[in-house]
């Protein structure tokens, strides 16, 4: 019979077909390579409330330990992310949150932060009063309803900046790009527009150079590296800037492990962001690159370990049947 692992840590991703979940998954899977002994139960919601509901509810009737959960939209989620609080079992909500505010941990950047940053940054690019237009992300998702309000935060407290227009997209490019097609007129008299992620401002900029406007300033937010991402659009001039968004995949494991062993854990685990754009996009693409390449290294590393564990435990059991250890 298989051995009881020690722990179970379930992580209920709302959608999980976008290359931010993608390395967010691939940097949790990293993580636990350094805990053998957890099972790891992974559910993907595919951007359905109803759906992320159900698969928590299934994932509780396994009785895991731990829940790692970042939530599609915060309402619909909420009675059921606060019922496994109240059952006891930990819950770390990672990038979105639900509207109690009820777990033991956090896990992401500050996306009001990222709201005002975005903002201030806009602001400092011209000294004329400054027309914004604004691409939401999913508008229940607490995340898009929390750059919002940083933004409008600094919006609010300058006479000079004012948003021209408000468009409500749902994180996904293809949507993005048919608003803007749209809205085309209405885009264009801005001075800049601010969508809540790089590929909604992709499908923008998509839009724009269809209409033989490829060079008006639109800033994203995520800057995640790699090909077809953020880092690489503001590096080719794609996009004119973007706020880094760190996926925090291997802190939301760190900090189950730490709740689990008990040992000491910070409750909200606030990543840190800052402004890509053309002055630093190359630099940043460099380190990523090599961070990328050392933690291959490490991945290499971690089989060899286990190719040898699984070596030696076969060894065992063959010393076990001959009865010499
Ligand atoms: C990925 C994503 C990111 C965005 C985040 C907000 O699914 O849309 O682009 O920053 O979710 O929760």
């Amino acid at each position: 019979a298989p051995t009881k692992r020690k722990y179970v840590i379930a992580f209920s991703q709302c959608i999980g077909n976008d290359a931010w979940r993608k390395t967010m998954l691939e940097e949790m899977k990293r993580e636990l390579s350094f805990y053998p002994d957890v099972e790891f139960l992974y559910r993907d919601a595919g951007g359905s409330n109803q759906q992320q509901v159900s698969q928590i509810r299934e994932l509780m009737e396994r009785h895991v330990d731990l829940l790692i959960v970042s939530p599609n939209e915060a309402s619909p989620l909420t009675p059921i992310v606060d019922s496994v609080f109240r059952e006891k079992v930990p819950v770390i909500v990672t990038d979105r949150k639900t509207a109690s505010g009820l777990y033991h941990a956090y896990v992401g950047a500050d996306n009001v932060a990222i709201g005002r940053l975005a903002g201030q940054y806009m602001r400092q690019l011209s000294s004329q009063r400054l027309n914004i237009g604004i691409m939401t992300g999913l508008r229940g998702s607490s995340a898009s309803l929390e750059r919002m309000k940083g933004l409008e935060q600094v919006v609010d407290s300058l006479p000079s900046m004012r948003i021209g227009i408000t468009l409500h997209g749902d994180w996904t490019k293809n949507t993005a790009y048919t608003l803007a097609k749209t809205n085309l007129t209405a885009l264009l008299k801005q001075d800049i527009v601010l969508a809540f992620n790089d590929q909604m401002a992709k499908g923008i900029q998509q839009a724009y150079a269809e209409a033989g406007y490829p060079d008006r300033k639109i800033v994203g937010i995520d800057a995640l590296p790699g090909a077809g991402n953020g880092l690489e659009a503001v590096t080719d001039g794609i996009l004119y800037a973007s706020m880094l968004y760190p996926t925090g995949g291997a802190e939301a494991i760190r900090t189950a492990i730490a709740i689990l062993e008990k040992n000491p854990f910070t409750r909200d685990n606030i990543l840190g962001t800052l402004v890509i754009d053309k002055a630093n996009a190359a630099l940043m693409g460099l380190q990523s690159q090599k961070i990328k390449e050392q933690q291959e290294d490490i991945d290499k590393r971690q089989q060899l370990i286990a190719a040898q564990q699984e070596i030696y435990k076969n060894q065992q059991a063959t010393l076990n049947t001959l009865g010499i250890s």
